[in-house]
This record gives C-alpha cells, structure tokens and sequence, in this order.
C-alpha cells in the first residue's frame, strides 16, 4: 500500500484513466516498487470508462460560489482538485439544465441552457474545459422521458401548434353517466409515481396529458418522430461543447401502451390488490402498460447507434451512455443489448446494493447479490455497482456508519466501473429534513407531517460537508436550500484530509490501488466465510492478488483464511477499515482471523516465482 500510495500522489497517475494512464502507472510503478516483469502486453485494452471511478455531482448540493446558499458551476469549478485528490476519474452532474425547480432539474424547461442559478454557459464551458485539463470526463444527466410543462415543447403542445401537437401524451376524457350528472374522468387508472392520477387535465387543450412523474412533468410520446429527433439533437448539442457521454433518467417509462392496440382506449392497469393502498397510491396498481415496455429499448439502442456514429463522424474518446433503470434484473440486463454490450447502454446502472441490500443484509445476502449481477450480465460487457444516489438514503444510513469503509473497498475492488455518489469518500450520513423544510415533491406530495420520512429524499441531499466553517464550508450563507446535516463538524472532508486514519484516506488508497492490473484485469472470486463474514479476491497471473475480508455483521467474528482459495499466506495489510486495530503494513501469517463488527480489511499477497 505504502508504495502505490506514494507513487499515486506523487505523480500524474491519479489525473487519467485508461491505457495512457495504465502505461504510465505501470512503468512508476515498476520502478519504484521492482515488480515481476509485466505481462502488461498481453492484457486486453480497456477503453476509459471501462475502469473508471465514476462519480455523481448533485449539483444543487456540492459547492455553493456566490453565497446563495444553492450548489452551482463555478463552486463545481473550484472544486475540481478534489476529484483528482480523490482518485476519480469521471464526473456525471445532475441536470443542470433551466428549470422551475419542482423536482431540482428533473424538469426541464430548457435543454439547451443552464438554470440560472447554477450559472451561464460560459461557466460550464469554463468547467468543462478545466475538467479535461485535469483528465477527467464530464457527463450531463438528460431527462428523456418528460419535459417541464414551462418548456416550450408543452406550452406549443398545449396551444395545439401543429408542429407540436403531438410531442406530448394527449388523450380524450372519459364520461361517466352518474344519473343526474355527467363525470369527467381520466382514460385510465395509471397512477403517478409521486403520487396521484398520471393524467392531468388541461383546460387549454381540453384533454389530459400524461405525466408518470409530477404534474408539471409531462411525459412526451416518443411514437413521434419529431421526439426523437429531438432528443438526439440535445445530445448532439452537448457533444458538441465536447461532454463525454450522459445519464439517462428514468428509462423504463419511455414508452407506455398505446390505444391503437387496445380497441381505441387507454388499458387500466391490474390492481395489485394491496389494500393499504388507495386508487390514487402507487402500489395500488401493477405497471403492465406503463413500465418496462419492450418497444423503449429500440429507442435507447437508436441512442446509443448515435454516439457510436458521432464518434466515428468527429473523433475523440468514446462518448457514453449510462442508463437509468429500476427494474427487475432481466428488463436491466436489456439495457446493455447484446452479448458484448455494443448495442445498448453501456451500462444500466447496477442497483443492488441499494434494492436489495441493507443493515440487514448478512454476508450470503452480498455474495449472493454481487453474483447475481455478475451472472445474469452479458458476458462482454463491463460491470457497474451504485451504493447510493440522490434518490435513495446514504450509504452510510441505509446500511452501519462502521461499514463504510468496507463498502467502499468492495465497490472500488469488484470488476468493472466504481460509482460514488457524492458525500460516499468521507463517510456521510443523511442530513435530518423537518417537514417544514421538506422540499422534494415526492415527499410533499405522498407524504404529510408523519409519513413523509418514508418517501424523502431530501436527507440525501443536503449539502457536502467540506470543513466545519460556517454551513461545513459548502456556502458562506447561513441558510441553504437544504439544511446542513448536524455531524458536519464531525465528519468532513478537510478533518479526514488531515487525519492518519479516515474514511477518505481508505478510499484514496484503494482509487489509487485500482490502477494495478490486478483489478482492472483480473479474474474475481468471491464467497462467505461465515454467516457474516465474506472474501473478494482478485488475482492475475504474474502480478500481486487482493482480498477483501469483511464482516457486515454486528457481532465480533472469527473466520478461517484457509477457506478462501489461491490465498497464499503471510499477506500484507494494504488497508483497513479506520477503527481496525490491525495495522497497515502488517503481516497476517495466520489463518484465524477475529474481525470486529463492520470490519473489513483488505490484503495483499505477491506472486510465487514460478521456478
Ligand atoms: C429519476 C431521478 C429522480 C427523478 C425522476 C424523475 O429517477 O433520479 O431524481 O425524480 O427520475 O425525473
Ligand atoms: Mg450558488
Ligand atoms: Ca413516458
């Protein structure tokens, strides 16, 4: 560890991923630590993304410049060093695009413009260009699948403009004979993700319009060639000031059924039959006719036809395309395409950490849950593993303050690209939200004043604690769009720069340990060793293996080395979680081993010279 360590912050190495990077990283690495000669050769070339640390920017949240208390480009800017500090190696922003701000930029109104309070075109030209200088990628987050209904789009949909009438999902009422009055209904029993009807009325074009998410987030109709066009024209937009690829929101509601196929009227969906739910509740439905309709990915694969096209026509890096898609594991797999993932996305981001793991999980629970992702994926295609995002509770939250490191070092050790959402690297936890400051419309509009921490996001959100100034550093204003979570003054990031022993140490040292062929190129094995304790191992002929050891249970526990195959003992301590007693450098030679609860160690073990 010592050795990769210095090598990474002393040379350039950290800036770039990918076969430059590689190479340089190699000879540093040869000479300052006399390694077996290299079979580097023969080693397949990974393209930049396909090992990166990938890492999201909730823009809102990150670095607030011009003390309005809201994230923005230039704070984004004046952050850049850390990335590089970090070990990261590309960037995805969440929207940045002019919005009214009812879902924070997952409402469009202008695609080819940056909301205002995040700052002008030229800052992100400014960001853009300086983030290059430094080696890394940047990636917009597009919303595809609904536009703001302040975008132009809706409002020329809305007055019936021919060349806009049909952007957007417009059906005829229902009227229902109620005796002595006649009853205008929506077409059908769709309910919205946040909660309500899916259709709204609108008394300007008297008819409804779709929106599976908020109301003021029209779905458009993508049967509508113009949308398509559209959209890609966005992309082009983008690639043009020379992004290098994007998230894609919310993909499995692209496409919804469609009346021509029903007799001329929208279907229902079934009823799931849950009674906690009411008509209007999510849940109280099944999506058949609104989620996950196969005819969505022949658009996501006409996508990814176009940056595969806009490469060869202009040159560069790969542009990419990453997806997002909840959805169970053979309508993800989809995403990718084919066998060796050239069709699709390049990824659809792998969920499971979030979906189907938790502080309850026991080690069975991870193994069985990485493998089934390493399983069911095209067997050409390159990996991905998400332990958090803007949607969902921190990592840190959703599973033991104590298992943060461990968690991190699964994410950055297993093969393929390591996603950190922001706050990840130092350990944050979820900031708490009162009611009266809630201000996601998920949580206003499911929730009230004793549901709402069920369905919030906003405790994910709050800002990134850089320092124990004033609101952690994140603004030189005292009050924030969100509130800044109380253990600022304990976990953040300057603190754990300075310390020995930080969240952020361990994660720097294994984003610099991934640039070893070890863990870009070599084959993985992993297993329990006990109910609660499980191995990664990642080993390459002629170069040093790495194990993961981790105990994601509450209890101490003793576990046997022995058990995990190809490990060949002493091995080396590269890193361990902070409250390890076990210290860095150490030599394990024996195969008992008493992890405390959450901890994980991770250990090095150098080839055999083969006689
Ligand atoms: C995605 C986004 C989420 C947003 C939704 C609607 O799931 O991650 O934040 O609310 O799409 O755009
Ligand atoms: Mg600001
Ligand atoms: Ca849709």
């Amino acid at each position: 560890m010592k050795l990769t360590r210095e090598v990474c912050i002393g040379g350039t190495v950290v800036l770039v991923c990918g076969i430059v990077a590689a190479g340089i990283a190699w000879a540093l690495l040869r000479s300052l630590d006399d390694l077996p000669p290299p079979s580097r050769q023969t080693l397949p070339v990974l393209d930049w993304w396909e090992h990166c640390v990938l890492y999201q920017v909730y823009t809102r949240s990150f670095k607030d410049s011009d003390g309005d208390g809201i994230g923005d480009l230039k704070g984004i800017i004046d952050e850049l060093d850390h990335f590089v500090d970090s070990g990261v190696e590309a960037i995805w922003l969440s929207p940045i695009f002019e919005s009214p701000m009812v879902d924070f930029g997952y409402d469009i109104s202008n695609y080819y413009d940056i909301h205002h309070e995040y700052g002008n075109m030229k800052d992100f030209e400014d960001l853009l260009r300086k983030a290059h200088v430094l080696g890394l990628k940047v990636l917009l987050d597009i919303v595809p699948n609904h536009a703001s209904i302040e975008s132009e789009y809706f409002q020329n949909s809305e007055a019936d403009e021919p060349e806009y009438r049909d952007y957007f999902v417009w059906a005829e009422p229902v009227w229902t004979d109620m005796g002595n009055e006649t009853i205008r209904q929506p077409p059908s029993n769709w309910v919205s993700l946040f909660g309500g009807s899916a259709w709204e009325w609108s008394e300007v074009r008297q008819k409804y319009y779709l929106h599976q998410f908020a109301v003021e987030q029209a779905d458009f109709n993508f049967r509508n060639p113009a949308v398509m066009d559209e959209i890609i024209n966005i992309m082009k937009y983008w690639l043009d000031k020379g992004v290098d690829g994007f998230r894609l929101d919310a993909l499995p509601y692209l496409v919804e059924a469609y009346p021509e196929d029903f007799n001329g009227s929208y279907p229902d969906e079934p009823l799931s039959g849950i009674s906690k739910f009411s008509s209007n509740q999510l849940g109280y439905t099944i999506p058949i006719h609104t989620k996950d309709l196969l005819e969505l990915y022949d658009i996501v694969y006409e996508w990814r036809k176009f940056v595969d096209d806009y490469k060869i026509k202009n040159g560069g890096d790969t542009r990419v395309l990453f997806s997002e898609a909840y959805a169970n594991i053979s309508m993800t797999m989809l995403y990718y395409g084919d066998e060796d993932g050239s069709l699709g996305t390049h990824f659809p981001f792998n969920f499971g950490f979030i979906t189907d793991l938790s502080d309850k999980s026991d080690a069975r629970d991870f193994v069985y849950t990485i493998l089934k992702w390493l399983t069911y994926k095209p067997s050409g295609s390159v990996a991905n593993w998400v332990f958090g995002n803007h949607d969902n509770k921190r990592m840190a939250s959703r599973f033991r303050d104590d298992m943060v490191d461990g968690l991190n070092a699964l994410n950055l050790m297993l093969p393929g690209v390591a996603v950190t959402y922001q706050g990840e690297e130092i350990g944050m936890r979820d900031g708490y939200v009162s009611w009266q400051d809630t201000v996601d419309v998920e949580a206003r509009n499911r929730g009230n004043n004793d549901t709402y921490l069920q369905y919030t996001r906003d405790p994910a959100r709050t800002p990134f604690h850089w320092n124990d100034d004033m609101s952690a550093g994140f603004s030189t204003n005292e009050n924030t769009w969100l509130p800044i979570a109380d253990d600022y003054t304990e976990i953040n990031l300057a603190q754990q720069r300075e310390s020995d022993t930080s969240h952020y140490k361990v994660y720097q040292t294994l984003t610099c340990l991934r640039k070893e062929p070890t863990l870009s190129h070599g084959l993985y094995d992993i297993n329990t060793l006990s109910r609660e304790t499980f191995y990664l191992i990642r080993r390459l002929k002629g170069h040093d293996s790495y194990t993961l050891v981790f105990n994601v249970g509450e209890e101490e526990d003793e576990v046997d080395l022995s058990r995990i195959p190809q490990l060949e003992l002493p091995a080396r301590v590269v890193t361990a979680s902070v409250f390890s007693e076990v210290m860095e450098g150490k030599s394990i030679n024996q195969s008992n081993l008493t992890l405390r609860p959450g901890e994980a160690l991770v250990l090095k073990t150098s080839p055999v010279t083969d006689c």
